[in-house]
Protein backbone atom coordinates (compact mmCIF):
# COMPACT_ATOMS: atom_id res chain seq x y z
CA UNK A 1 0.00 0.00 0.00
CA UNK A 2 1.27 3.43 -0.56
CA UNK A 3 2.84 5.35 2.25
CA UNK A 4 0.05 7.64 1.84
CA UNK A 5 -3.73 6.86 2.21
CA UNK A 6 -6.36 9.25 2.22
CA UNK A 7 -8.02 11.29 5.15
CA UNK A 8 -11.42 10.43 6.07
CA UNK A 9 -13.64 12.67 6.38
CA UNK A 10 -16.71 12.77 8.94
CA UNK A 11 -18.59 9.10 8.13
CA UNK A 12 -21.72 8.84 8.02
CA UNK A 13 -24.15 6.54 7.29
CA UNK A 14 -25.78 7.35 3.66
CA UNK A 15 -27.62 4.16 2.32
CA UNK A 16 -30.44 6.47 1.49
CA UNK A 17 -30.63 9.82 0.41
CA UNK A 18 -34.10 11.09 -0.07
CA UNK A 19 -34.83 13.95 -2.54
CA UNK A 20 -37.68 16.67 -1.07
CA UNK A 21 -38.57 19.29 -3.32
CA UNK A 22 -38.39 22.49 -0.99
CA UNK A 23 -41.20 24.13 -2.48
CA UNK A 24 -43.13 20.87 -1.32
CA UNK A 25 -43.15 21.82 2.64
CA UNK A 26 -46.15 19.08 3.52
CA UNK A 27 -43.64 16.53 3.03
CA UNK A 28 -40.63 17.85 5.36
CA UNK A 29 -42.45 16.16 8.34
CA UNK A 30 -42.96 12.84 6.96
CA UNK A 31 -39.48 12.81 5.54
CA UNK A 32 -38.01 13.39 9.40
CA UNK A 33 -39.86 10.39 9.89
CA UNK A 34 -38.76 8.70 7.57
CA UNK A 35 -35.94 5.50 7.26
CA UNK A 36 -34.07 7.84 5.25
CA UNK A 37 -30.30 7.82 6.34
CA UNK A 38 -29.99 11.52 4.86
CA UNK A 39 -32.34 13.82 3.85
CA UNK A 40 -31.66 16.69 1.43
CA UNK A 41 -33.97 19.29 0.50
CA UNK A 42 -34.08 20.24 -3.10
CA UNK A 43 -33.81 23.92 -4.47
CA UNK A 44 -32.43 22.71 -7.67
CA UNK A 45 -34.15 20.70 -10.35
CA UNK A 46 -37.29 19.44 -8.17
CA UNK A 47 -38.18 23.59 -7.89
CA UNK A 48 -39.44 25.68 -10.64
CA UNK A 49 -37.53 29.18 -11.22
CA UNK A 50 -40.54 31.16 -10.06
CA UNK A 51 -40.81 29.00 -6.60
CA UNK A 52 -36.94 29.56 -5.62
CA UNK A 53 -37.58 32.23 -3.03
CA UNK A 54 -40.45 30.84 -1.43
CA UNK A 55 -38.71 27.43 -1.77
CA UNK A 56 -35.42 29.18 0.56
CA UNK A 57 -37.88 30.46 2.97
CA UNK A 58 -39.84 27.17 3.28
CA UNK A 59 -36.56 24.89 4.20
CA UNK A 60 -35.02 28.06 6.27
CA UNK A 61 -37.95 28.10 8.39
CA UNK A 62 -38.24 24.01 8.71
CA UNK A 63 -34.27 24.08 9.43
CA UNK A 64 -35.13 26.17 12.54
CA UNK A 65 -38.54 25.11 13.52
CA UNK A 66 -38.29 20.95 13.22
CA UNK A 67 -35.70 18.68 15.10
CA UNK A 68 -33.75 17.35 12.28
CA UNK A 69 -31.19 16.08 14.81
CA UNK A 70 -31.68 12.40 14.41
CA UNK A 71 -30.91 12.53 10.17
CA UNK A 72 -28.08 14.02 8.74
CA UNK A 73 -29.41 16.80 6.46
CA UNK A 74 -28.32 18.21 3.74
CA UNK A 75 -29.63 21.36 1.22
CA UNK A 76 -29.09 20.98 -2.59
CA UNK A 77 -27.82 25.12 -4.07
CA UNK A 78 -28.47 25.89 -7.63
CA UNK A 79 -25.75 25.42 -10.14
CA UNK A 80 -23.03 28.03 -10.21
CA UNK A 81 -24.50 28.99 -13.54
CA UNK A 82 -27.64 29.97 -12.34
CA UNK A 83 -28.59 33.45 -10.65
CA UNK A 84 -29.80 31.90 -7.35
CA UNK A 85 -26.60 30.13 -5.80
CA UNK A 86 -25.14 32.89 -4.22
CA UNK A 87 -28.71 33.67 -2.35
CA UNK A 88 -29.16 30.03 -1.84
CA UNK A 89 -25.71 29.44 0.29
CA UNK A 90 -26.41 32.99 1.68
CA UNK A 91 -29.65 33.06 2.95
CA UNK A 92 -29.61 29.27 3.43
CA UNK A 93 -25.99 29.12 5.79
CA UNK A 94 -26.90 32.52 7.45
CA UNK A 95 -30.56 32.14 8.69
CA UNK A 96 -30.15 28.42 9.84
CA UNK A 97 -26.57 27.41 9.06
CA UNK A 98 -25.85 25.65 12.72
CA UNK A 99 -29.11 23.21 11.91
CA UNK A 100 -27.41 22.18 7.74
CA UNK A 101 -24.61 19.14 7.94
CA UNK A 102 -24.58 19.12 4.49
CA UNK A 103 -24.62 21.55 1.19
CA UNK A 104 -25.04 19.13 -2.15
CA UNK A 105 -23.50 20.96 -4.90
CA UNK A 106 -25.12 20.23 -8.41
CA UNK A 107 -23.62 20.09 -11.72
CA UNK A 108 -19.90 20.79 -10.54
CA UNK A 109 -17.37 20.70 -13.36
CA UNK A 110 -14.32 21.89 -11.90
CA UNK A 111 -12.18 22.09 -8.74
CA UNK A 112 -12.60 26.19 -8.70
CA UNK A 113 -16.42 25.26 -8.51
CA UNK A 114 -15.69 23.49 -5.14
CA UNK A 115 -13.36 26.53 -3.83
CA UNK A 116 -16.14 28.96 -4.89
CA UNK A 117 -18.28 27.64 -2.43
CA UNK A 118 -16.03 26.70 0.42
CA UNK A 119 -14.74 30.35 0.15
CA UNK A 120 -18.43 31.52 0.55
CA UNK A 121 -19.52 29.20 2.79
CA UNK A 122 -16.04 29.62 5.41
CA UNK A 123 -17.26 33.43 5.13
CA UNK A 124 -20.59 33.38 6.55
CA UNK A 125 -19.41 30.41 9.19
CA UNK A 126 -16.87 33.17 10.21
CA UNK A 127 -18.99 36.13 10.39
CA UNK A 128 -22.02 34.42 11.94
CA UNK A 129 -19.62 32.81 14.53
CA UNK A 130 -20.72 29.32 13.50
CA UNK A 131 -18.41 26.63 14.60
CA UNK A 132 -20.53 23.56 12.78
CA UNK A 133 -18.29 22.16 9.89
CA UNK A 134 -20.85 21.50 6.99
CA UNK A 135 -19.91 18.90 4.34
CA UNK A 136 -20.12 19.08 0.52
CA UNK A 137 -21.87 16.18 -1.39
CA UNK A 138 -20.93 16.85 -4.68
CA UNK A 139 -23.31 15.68 -7.68
CA UNK A 140 -20.87 14.88 -10.92
CA UNK A 141 -23.49 14.84 -13.62
CA UNK A 142 -21.56 16.26 -16.58
CA UNK A 143 -18.72 15.70 -18.98
CA UNK A 144 -16.96 18.44 -17.52
CA UNK A 145 -17.57 16.87 -13.82
CA UNK A 146 -16.62 13.77 -15.11
CA UNK A 147 -13.27 14.90 -16.86
CA UNK A 148 -11.97 16.79 -13.73
CA UNK A 149 -13.05 13.85 -11.50
CA UNK A 150 -9.84 13.47 -9.44
CA UNK A 151 -9.29 17.43 -9.12
CA UNK A 152 -12.65 18.12 -7.84
CA UNK A 153 -12.21 15.49 -5.18
CA UNK A 154 -9.22 16.68 -3.83
CA UNK A 155 -10.87 20.25 -4.28
CA UNK A 156 -11.75 20.86 -0.17
CA UNK A 157 -11.43 19.44 2.85
CA UNK A 158 -15.56 19.94 3.27
CA UNK A 159 -15.95 17.31 0.65
CA UNK A 160 -17.70 14.24 1.56
CA UNK A 161 -19.25 12.28 -0.74
CA UNK A 162 -19.55 12.47 -4.92
CA UNK A 163 -23.38 11.44 -6.20
CA UNK A 164 -23.47 10.12 -10.02
CA UNK A 165 -26.30 12.34 -11.30
CA UNK A 166 -27.35 10.00 -13.97
CA UNK A 167 -29.99 12.53 -15.80
CA UNK A 168 -28.37 15.23 -16.47
CA UNK A 169 -25.00 13.28 -16.89
CA UNK A 170 -26.87 11.14 -19.98
CA UNK A 171 -28.02 14.91 -21.01
CA UNK A 172 -24.87 16.20 -20.66
CA UNK A 173 -22.88 13.48 -22.78
CA UNK A 174 -25.82 13.39 -25.32
CA UNK A 175 -26.91 9.91 -24.49
CA UNK A 176 -29.66 8.71 -26.62
CA UNK A 177 -31.85 7.77 -23.41
CA UNK A 178 -34.64 9.95 -21.41
CA UNK A 179 -34.51 7.36 -18.63
CA UNK A 180 -33.71 8.37 -14.97
CA UNK A 181 -31.04 5.56 -14.50
CA UNK A 182 -31.87 1.54 -14.93
CA UNK A 183 -31.60 -0.49 -18.27
CA UNK A 184 -31.58 0.38 -22.10
CA UNK A 185 -32.16 -1.96 -24.42
CA UNK A 186 -30.68 0.00 -27.32
CA UNK A 187 -27.30 -0.78 -25.32
CA UNK A 188 -27.23 -4.02 -25.70
CA UNK A 189 -24.90 -7.07 -27.14
CA UNK A 190 -26.19 -9.78 -30.10
CA UNK A 191 -24.76 -13.16 -29.49
CA UNK A 192 -23.51 -14.60 -32.75
CA UNK A 193 -25.69 -17.79 -33.74
CA UNK A 194 -24.17 -21.36 -32.73
CA UNK A 195 -25.56 -24.60 -33.97
CA UNK A 196 -27.18 -25.28 -31.07
CA UNK A 197 -28.42 -21.74 -29.71
CA UNK A 198 -30.30 -18.78 -31.97
CA UNK A 199 -28.45 -15.40 -31.81
CA UNK A 200 -29.43 -14.10 -27.96
CA UNK A 201 -29.42 -10.41 -26.87
CA UNK A 202 -27.69 -9.16 -23.64
CA UNK A 203 -28.58 -5.93 -22.32
CA UNK A 204 -25.80 -3.92 -20.57
CA UNK A 205 -25.27 -1.48 -18.20
CA UNK A 206 -24.22 1.78 -19.90
CA UNK A 207 -23.55 3.68 -16.96
CA UNK A 208 -20.89 1.23 -15.46
CA UNK A 209 -17.87 3.06 -16.62
CA UNK A 210 -19.49 6.80 -15.08
CA UNK A 211 -20.12 4.84 -12.12
CA UNK A 212 -17.50 2.71 -11.95
CA UNK A 213 -14.77 6.05 -12.18
CA UNK A 214 -16.64 7.76 -9.74
CA UNK A 215 -16.42 5.25 -7.32
CA UNK A 216 -12.63 4.82 -8.03
CA UNK A 217 -12.38 8.28 -7.35
CA UNK A 218 -14.37 8.83 -4.74
CA UNK A 219 -12.37 6.09 -2.79
CA UNK A 220 -9.16 7.47 -3.60
CA UNK A 221 -9.81 10.89 -1.76
CA UNK A 222 -11.57 9.12 0.95
CA UNK A 223 -15.15 10.10 -0.49
CA UNK A 224 -18.30 8.51 -0.01
CA UNK A 225 -19.64 6.94 -3.75
CA UNK A 226 -23.27 7.40 -4.17
CA UNK A 227 -25.61 6.43 -6.50
CA UNK A 228 -28.15 9.04 -7.75
CA UNK A 229 -31.74 8.25 -8.85
CA UNK A 230 -34.17 5.90 -10.59
CA UNK A 231 -36.75 7.55 -12.09
CA UNK A 232 -39.54 5.17 -12.40
CA UNK A 233 -40.40 4.45 -8.95
CA UNK A 234 -43.06 2.33 -9.57
CA UNK A 235 -40.41 -0.52 -10.63
CA UNK A 236 -39.24 -1.91 -7.26
CA UNK A 237 -37.08 -4.70 -8.78
CA UNK A 238 -35.56 -2.60 -11.29
CA UNK A 239 -34.18 -0.15 -8.79
CA UNK A 240 -33.10 -3.21 -6.38
CA UNK A 241 -31.04 -4.45 -9.55
CA UNK A 242 -29.48 -0.61 -10.19
CA UNK A 243 -28.68 -0.28 -6.21
CA UNK A 244 -26.98 -4.13 -6.08
CA UNK A 245 -25.02 -3.11 -8.99
CA UNK A 246 -23.88 0.20 -7.37
CA UNK A 247 -23.55 -1.68 -4.34
CA UNK A 248 -21.51 -4.03 -5.44
CA UNK A 249 -19.50 -1.59 -7.25
CA UNK A 250 -18.76 -0.12 -4.38
CA UNK A 251 -21.09 1.96 -3.77
CA UNK A 252 -22.69 3.35 0.18
CA UNK A 253 -25.76 4.29 -1.00
CA UNK A 254 -28.07 5.39 -3.07
CA UNK A 255 -31.16 8.20 -3.76
CA UNK A 256 -34.50 8.07 -3.17
CA UNK A 257 -36.80 10.47 -5.36
CA UNK A 258 -39.74 8.42 -3.68
CA UNK A 259 -40.47 7.53 -0.11
CA UNK A 260 -40.87 4.10 -1.45
CA UNK A 261 -37.27 3.59 -2.47
CA UNK A 262 -35.89 4.49 1.15
CA UNK A 263 -36.42 1.30 2.48
CA UNK A 264 -35.39 -0.94 -0.93
CA UNK A 265 -32.16 1.07 -0.79
CA UNK A 266 -31.39 0.64 3.06
CA UNK A 267 -31.95 -3.11 2.36
CA UNK A 268 -29.92 -3.53 -0.61
CA UNK A 269 -26.88 -1.37 -0.12
CA UNK A 270 -26.85 -3.27 4.21
CA UNK A 271 -24.81 -6.77 3.06
CA UNK A 272 -27.05 -10.33 3.28
CA UNK A 273 -27.39 -11.93 5.92
CA UNK A 274 -25.19 -14.75 3.70
CA UNK A 275 -22.69 -12.18 2.69
CA UNK A 276 -22.41 -11.27 6.24
CA UNK A 277 -21.47 -14.63 7.43
CA UNK A 278 -19.16 -15.41 4.44
CA UNK A 279 -17.18 -12.45 5.58
CA UNK A 280 -17.09 -13.70 9.07
CA UNK A 281 -15.83 -17.27 8.25
CA UNK A 282 -13.24 -16.02 6.38
CA UNK A 283 -11.89 -13.78 9.06
CA UNK A 284 -11.90 -17.01 11.16
CA UNK A 285 -10.53 -18.89 8.86
CA UNK A 286 -7.56 -16.69 8.46
CA UNK A 287 -6.82 -16.16 11.86
CA UNK A 288 -6.85 -19.95 12.16
CA UNK A 289 -4.45 -19.82 9.73
CA UNK A 290 -2.23 -17.41 11.02
CA UNK A 291 -2.34 -19.49 14.39
CA UNK A 292 -0.87 -21.81 12.70
CA UNK A 293 1.97 -19.75 10.89
CA UNK A 294 0.36 -20.20 7.11
CA UNK A 295 -0.82 -16.83 5.02
CA UNK A 296 -3.87 -18.59 3.50
CA UNK A 297 -5.78 -21.23 3.84
CA UNK A 298 -8.89 -23.12 2.32
CA UNK A 299 -12.53 -22.21 2.48
CA UNK A 300 -15.21 -23.71 0.68
CA UNK A 301 -12.82 -25.61 -1.52
CA UNK A 302 -11.27 -21.82 -2.42
CA UNK A 303 -8.12 -19.97 -1.77
CA UNK A 304 -8.47 -17.20 0.77
CA UNK A 305 -5.48 -15.06 1.69
CA UNK A 306 -5.19 -11.97 3.43
CA UNK A 307 -6.51 -9.99 0.78
CA UNK A 308 -9.69 -11.85 1.49
CA UNK A 309 -9.57 -10.42 5.10
CA UNK A 310 -9.32 -6.71 3.70
CA UNK A 311 -12.69 -7.54 1.76
CA UNK A 312 -14.33 -9.01 4.09
CA UNK A 313 -13.53 -6.08 6.58
CA UNK A 314 -14.88 -3.95 4.01
CA UNK A 315 -17.82 -5.76 3.42
CA UNK A 316 -18.62 -5.78 7.51
CA UNK A 317 -17.81 -1.97 7.32
CA UNK A 318 -20.57 -1.63 5.65
CA UNK A 319 -22.74 -2.39 8.36
CA UNK A 320 -20.74 -0.22 10.59
CA UNK A 321 -18.89 -3.65 12.33
C1 LIG B 1 -29.52 14.27 -10.48
O1 LIG B 1 -29.44 15.41 -10.16
C2 LIG B 1 -29.50 13.84 -11.83
O2 LIG B 1 -29.39 14.69 -12.71
O3 LIG B 1 -29.59 12.63 -12.07
MG1 LIG C 1 -29.13 16.68 -11.85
Amino acid sequence: MSFIQPVKPISRLNRSELAVPGSQPKFFEKALNSQADVIFLDLEDAVAPEEKPRARKNIIEALNDLDWSAKTISVRINGLDTQWMYQDVIEVVEQAGQFVDLIMIPKVGTASDVYALDMLVSQIQMAKGFTKTIGFELIIETALGMQNLAEIAGGSKRNESLHFGVADYAASIGARTTNIGGANSNYSILTDSTESNLRQVHWGDMWHYALSKMVVVARANGLRPIDGPFGDFSDADGFKAAALRASSLGCEGKWAIHPSQIVLANETMNPSPEEISKAKQIISAMGKAESEGKGAATLDGKLIDYASIRQAEALLKKLGE
